[in-house]
């Protein structure tokens, strides 16, 4: 039998050396959780948050060059080599078609660099690095029920960074999949982080609860599990797949 080389999946690379995976917007909420899950999985996991802190790569991807630079720091913490990239961090600020046309441009350009610019610019620097060493390697797009769905009247601009990150994702998978460079994408619904709570609050609490067949909204934990799926054990036929966590909220 001839073997793909796409055939070898990370839980066997994990076997014998830690896979090195890269985590943006990992101080926090989903992200957070996902770093401990795969370090509970022997990986090696490269923090990231918009300010340094012990343990943490600060970089405020708001900023051009944040991407790069990020990647060059990551790179020196895993000795060399990164196996796996999850592009995590992400900013849900409201935009009210009220504001200033400067000011909604502002609020435009801000969400779609931290949430599309920079996790492309990072998905380029991996594609890469894996390509110069002829290696396998996994990228997981934690995208949103948005880029589905669409979203509130203030979140254009987010609605329209997640639906981008999922056609960059299938891009990605399509493109590379023959040289075992594989990409997922997770598209959370609500999720019971910093991120979620004051919209949940604003929207009502309750009565939005009331939208979601489950009850409830997703823990961070459940997000993770699906992330260290993706990141670790996904089989290589899976590349390109988006997967739905909203409670049958959004079915598709
Ligand atoms: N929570 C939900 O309901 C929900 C639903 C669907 C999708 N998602 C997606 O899931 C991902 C994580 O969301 P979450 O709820 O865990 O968010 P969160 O609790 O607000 O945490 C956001 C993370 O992103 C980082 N971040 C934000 N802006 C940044 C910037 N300019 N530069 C660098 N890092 C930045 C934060 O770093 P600092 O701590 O340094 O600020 C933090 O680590 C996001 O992509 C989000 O769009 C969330």
């Amino acid at each position: 039998m001839r073997l793909l080389q796409g055939d070898i999946s990370l839980v066997q690379r994990a076997a014998m050396n830690r896979p090195a995976i890269l985590v943006t917007g990992s101080t926090r909420g989903i992200g957070a959780a996902l770093a401990e899950a795969l370090v509970a999985r022997g990986a090696m996991v490269i923090r990231h948050g918009r300010s340094a802190a012990p343990g943490v790569i600060g970089a405020d991807l708001g900023e051009p060059a944040a991407a790069e630079m990020l990647w060059e720091q990551a790179l020196a913490a895993a000795g060399g080599t990164i196996d796996v990239l999850v592009n995590n961090a992400g900013l849900f600020a409201p935009n009210p078609l009220e504001a200033s046309d400067i000011g909604w441009l502002d609020g435009w350009e801000e969400t779609l660099r931290v949430n599309l610019t920079s996790a492309a610019q990072l998905s380029r620097l991996a594609v890469r690095h894996w390509q110069a060493r002829s290696a396998l390697g996994r990228i997981v797009h934690i995208a949103s029920r948005a880029a589905y769905r669409g979203d509130s009247p203030a979140h254009w601009h987010y609605a329209a960074a997640k639906g981008g990150m999922i056609a960059m994702h299938k891009t990605i998978a399509r493109a590379y999949a023959a040289d075992g460079i594989l990409s997922f994408a997770v598209t959370p619904g609500f999720t019971d982080t910093g991120m979620a709570g004051d919209y949940i609050a604003s929207r009502g609490g309750a009565g939005l609860l009331a939208d979601i067949p489950l009850g409830r909204v997703a823990t961070p934990e459940e997000i993770a599990a699906i992330g260290v799926f993706c990141a670790l054990d996904a089989p290589p036929s899976m590349t390109g797949a988006v997967i739905d966590a909203n409670g049958a909220s959004f079915v598709r």
